[in-house]
């Protein structure tokens, strides 16, 4: 069988704890189901790098990675020392562009035994994707600062939207919905105020709905959007947003559902031609670091969407992903529960409750 060759990137604060937990359960999982990975551990990409090198990778990291099947990340950041924007670019969105991941899939999801913050909803009641355009809009280097340090500075940052890389979210968004029982889609716009962009994005929605008449869209601001994810969650299915909108909904989303410390994501490149990313939404949570007390279900659940997308959702790899989500299923019910789901857990007394729930799966 191919063995799966995977780099594993923890990173910084709490990326170092939840990282081992998302191992635990992986290594459990590949060997109920006989899934042959081999894990390359890689320091870099991370701030402790940078205040030893002076950049957050080796000249090289492309050529490193890119024979990875997959890479399993947990969280840049430490503004402590290096700025956000350094940190970032020079690590987690260069391999967005580079390895062209122009798809953030970001599940939401209200499980049983987490306390919802909204009134009156259940487990079942929120049950959505954010597909999140990963590689322009909102997020450029494009612009500078004119007449610097005077009264009259100017600052200006541009936005891009291409076609190619509109239609092909919109395209996944399409697909995953048709794929869906409800087959609903929800298209985050600003048409009204950001007049130039946001209208032609609805015109690429638009020409996409074309070839998907069993797709219902609606067409929502992000304001009343956002709204609308604490008041009115059943209303999504499928939500397709630019970068930035995306970026901000897929933390509100999971915010509903409870804690952003259960919510995963995937980085796709879904021709394959370069290797995905797998990683939590949350960061690196500098104030909870050092403490053993964050909640390494994002970070699980980032694998467990590792193994089914290596896999290609078949197979060994689809069953493994399943039985790490019912592990997950049961521990949240059950415990033991990290502080932010209402428990005293710490976070390897959760990370290996699931993984023995795996290991008998
Ligand atoms: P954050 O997601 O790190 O933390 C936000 C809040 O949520 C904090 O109070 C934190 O304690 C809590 N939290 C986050 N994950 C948790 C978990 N698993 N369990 C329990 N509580 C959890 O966001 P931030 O504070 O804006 O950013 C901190 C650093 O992380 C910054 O450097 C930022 O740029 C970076 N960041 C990185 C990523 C990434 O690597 N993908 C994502 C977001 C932020
Ligand atoms: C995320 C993060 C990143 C983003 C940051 C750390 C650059 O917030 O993955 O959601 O904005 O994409
Ligand atoms: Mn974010």
């Amino acid at each position: 069988s191919k063995r799966y060759q995977i780099a594993v990137i923890p990173g910084d604060g709490i990326g170092k704890e939840v990282m081992p937990e998302g191992l635990r359960v992986l290594q459990a999982a590949a060997q109920r189901f006989d899934i042959d990975l081999e894990l390359t551990p890689i320091a870099w990409a991370s701030c402790d790098y940078y205040a030893q090198h002076g950049q957050m990778m080796p000249d090289d990291w492309k050529a490193q990675l890119s024979g990875m099947d997959a890479i399993l990340f947990g969280a840049v950041g430490w503004p402590a020392t290096v700025p956000d924007h350094v940190s970032l670019w020079g690590s987690l969105l260069k391999f967005r562009r580079e390895f062209d991941q122009y798809i953030n899939l970001r599940p939401v999801r209200l499980f049983e035994g987490v306390p919802c913050p909204l009134a009156g909803r259940k487990a079942g009641d929120i049950d959505y994707f954010v597909v999140r355009e990963n590689t322009e809009g909102e997020y450029t280097n494009l612009g500078g600062v004119m007449y610097a340090g005077t009264d009259r500075e100017i600052v200006i940052q541009e936005s891009v939207y291409s076609r190619f890389g509109t239609d092909r979210v919109m395209k996944y968004a399409f697909e995953l919905a048709n794929s869906r029982e409800r087959k609903h889609l929800t298209v985050a716009t600003k048409s009204n105020g950001i007049a130039i962009s946001m209208p032609w994005w609805d015109g690429r929605a638009d020409a996409m709905a074309q070839g998907y008449p069993a797709v219902t869209v609606d067409k929502q601001h992000i304001d009343i959007l956002s709204a609308r994810f604490v008041l009115q969650p059943g209303r999504f299915d499928v939500v397709v947003a630019s970068n930035l909108f995306g970026d901000i909904l897929s933390d509100l989303g999971p915010a509903t559902t409870g804690t952003i410390g259960l919510a995963p994501s995937a980085n796709l490149n879904p021709e394959r031609k370069f290797p995905s990313l797998f990683e939590p939404v949350h960061g690196s949570a500098p104030d909870i670091y050092g403490k053993n007390i964050a909640n390494p279900v994002a970070m699980i659940w980032s694998a467990a969407l590792m193994l089914d997308f290596l896999t290609e959702s078949t197979g060994a790899g689809r069953a493994a992903h399943d039985a790490i989500v019912k592990a997950i299923e049961t521990v949240l019910v059950q415990g033991p529960r990290t502080g932010d789901l209402g428990g005293t857990a710490n976070t390897t007394a959760m990370g290996e409750a699931i993984a023995a729930l795996v290991a008998q799966a």
